[in-house]
């Protein structure tokens, strides 16, 4: 599947926008227009209802260690800036940016690639911001325009080494930036911290400034405290939330795969730290099986385990589930969620102020006065079990996916092509979305076969009944076959047709979307029909 496509698709049927996009667009952000809106709210409804909504506190499923309970939040996206201290944002969550003073662009640095490049006497680095064959092949095109060689000359240049990453490169004099036509025109590499910043209130100065929330995380430990108070669980158990992100990302890009507003749907699972990595296992086989299920399988689909290098110091296991976008170089794959075990971090951070190794240890970290850097809360969060007497820090599980990155990937998966007949018999072709029918937008659509007869009046009855449990789409303008072709576009499983026969024994065709198979229902069997699909 060719990214265009999809992204063309997505404009014209109303999936995605840019945002802004009268004024020129804002890089970064996206708008969901009406189809879009509805896949997303449906992959974040299926989430919501498999993890929290539908889930049975009483049995234990399918390899779990024993039955747990789960339970929602909802928090501000805006926080007491203390939370960000001791979480480690405040300090750690930085990206590198390079600028270029020629260009005026702006660049990650681990994101920057180039090949080291000799020709009449100067060695330069010639950098893009591309991977792979891709890459090696603009590398090559930014090197003869810089010696002002034609293509049919390209042997003049000596290349020494493949393509390798910015961050490999000590002298930047000798870098010719992405966009740039002069050598050394990059700043060196400097932090940037990727959370934005705002003033609360009336308070102009640094007393006000808060952050937009870069995770739904934080707001679930912070609330730890209050879910047990409130009574209404005993570990283990997950607090579950959906909402916005906020992310500064130097360089966004790939469609809304790196955006810098974004959803996420998160799970805190708190259980005791002897469990906790059976917990683990449990949550990643788990999540990856809720992608499968919705359809994402197939070798684009897999699950990384992390090596022990790659391991925070305080986690015994973090998995990633990784689809193969289109728009990565082949046999690259981009993050989907992750699931992690933290250990009791989160928990400890709040409790008793930034955490830092030490050795083995996790200790708090100090600052010059030898008092701690940023101060926890104080508060006691350690879960009290009534039962066997014991208090303790739980320990967490946490899997965290994106419903962008997700939406995404589900509109890569079911982009489809083929050639299908059209009402006359001709092959033509087709492009139709192969979403499963709980993300589909909409579910089904109802069609007079002609504006006349009284089949658009059974139609709209039909219509009207099913729209009360269903999102369902009218359509009575235009041939038939065209109708079809509309909703494959739009992913719709079912397409209904009310006819000549209906008018005589009450049944209507039923037409699948990707068999392309029609059969006959009766009228008022339907609505139960459309629901047994649709479970
Ligand atoms: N609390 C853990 C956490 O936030 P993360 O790997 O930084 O972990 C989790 O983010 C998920 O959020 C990612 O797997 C991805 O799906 C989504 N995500 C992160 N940054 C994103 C971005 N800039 N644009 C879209 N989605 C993003």
């Amino acid at each position: 599947m060719e990214m265009d496509k999809l992204v063309s698709l997505c404009k014209r049927r109303g999936f995605l926008f840019q945002s802004s996009e009268i004024y020129g667009g804002l890089n970064g952000f996206w708008d969901y227009g009406p189809l879009g809106v509805e896949l997303k709210r449906n992959l974040k409804e299926a989430w919501w209802r498999d993890m929290v909504k539908a889930h049975d506190d009483l049995h234990a499923p399918a390899g779990a260690p024993r039955p747990y309970e789960m339970v929602g939040l909802d928090c501000s996206i805006i926080m007491h800036p203390q939370v960000w201290k001791c979480s480690g944002h405040y300090d750690l969550f930085h990206d590198f940016m390079v600028d270029c003073r020629e260009s005026k662009k702006r660049y990650r640095h681990d994101q920057v690639n180039g090949r080291w490049v000799e020709a009449k006497g100067k060695r330069v680095f010639a950098a893009v911001q591309e991977g792979g064959e891709e890459g090696e092949k603009l590398a090559e095109q930014r090197a003869l325009k810089f010696f002002n060689l034609r293509a049919k000359n390209a042997d003049e240049l000596k290349w020494d080494g493949p393509l390798v990453s910015l961050t490999t490169v000590q002298d930047f004099a000798r870098v010719l930036g992405p966009d740039a036509k002069e050598l050394g025109t990059l700043t060196p590499p400097r932090e940037f911290n990727l959370m934005f910043k705002t003033y609360v209130g009336a308070l102009s100065g640094e007393e006000g400034a808060a952050f937009l929330r870069p995770e739904t995380a934080q707001g679930i430990f912070v609330n730890f405290k209050n879910v047990c108070d409130s009574g209404r669980v005993r570990i283990p158990f997950g607090i579950a939330q959906i909402g916005k992100s906020f992310r500064n990302e130097i360089t966004p890009r790939n469609f809304t795969f790196r955006s810098r507003e974004f959803e996420q749907m998160e799970i805190e699972f708190f259980c005791h730290p002897d469990e906790s990595v059976a917990w683990y296992r449990y949550w990643r086989d788990r999540r990856f099986r809720w992608y499968t299920d919705l359809g994402l399988a197939g070798e684009r689909l897999r699950l990384r385990e992390h090596h022990a290098d790659e391991l925070s110091h305080y986690s015994r296991g973090t998995a990633d589930i990784e689809y193969a976008f289109p728009f990565l170089p082949p046999g690259d794959f981009g993050e989907l969620e992750g699931i992690a075990h933290r250990g009791d971090f989160d928990l400890r951070s709040h409790m008793e102020g930034k955490l830092v190794k030490q050795g083995d240890a996790l200790v708090v970290e100090q600052g010059p006065d030898g008092k701690p850097k940023h101060r926890g809360s104080g508060k006691d969060l350690r879960y009290f079990d009534d039962v066997k007497k014991e208090r303790y820090l739980p320990h967490v599980i946490e899997p965290s996916a994106g419903a962008d990155r997700g939406t995404l990937a589900f509109l890569c998966e079911a982009y489809r092509e083929d050639t299908a007949p059209d009402e006359n018999g001709k092959p033509t072709e087709r492009v139709y979305l192969k979403l499963h029918p709980r993300l589909a937008p909409i579910k089904a659509a109802v069609f007079p076969l002609v504006n006349k007869d009284g089949m658009p009046d059974v139609a709209q009855r039909l219509y009207l009944e099913l729209k009360r449990d269903f999102n369902v789409f009218y359509d009575d303008g235009g041939a038939v076959g065209r109708r079809y072709r509309r909703q494959d576009e739009a992913g719709t499983p079912y397409c209904l047709t009310i006819d000549g026969q209906t008018l005589q024994d009450q049944t209507v065709t039923i037409r699948d979307r990707d068999t392309l198979q029609q059969r006959r229902l009766p009228l008022n069997g339907v609505a139960e029909e459309l629901r047994k699909l649709l479970r």
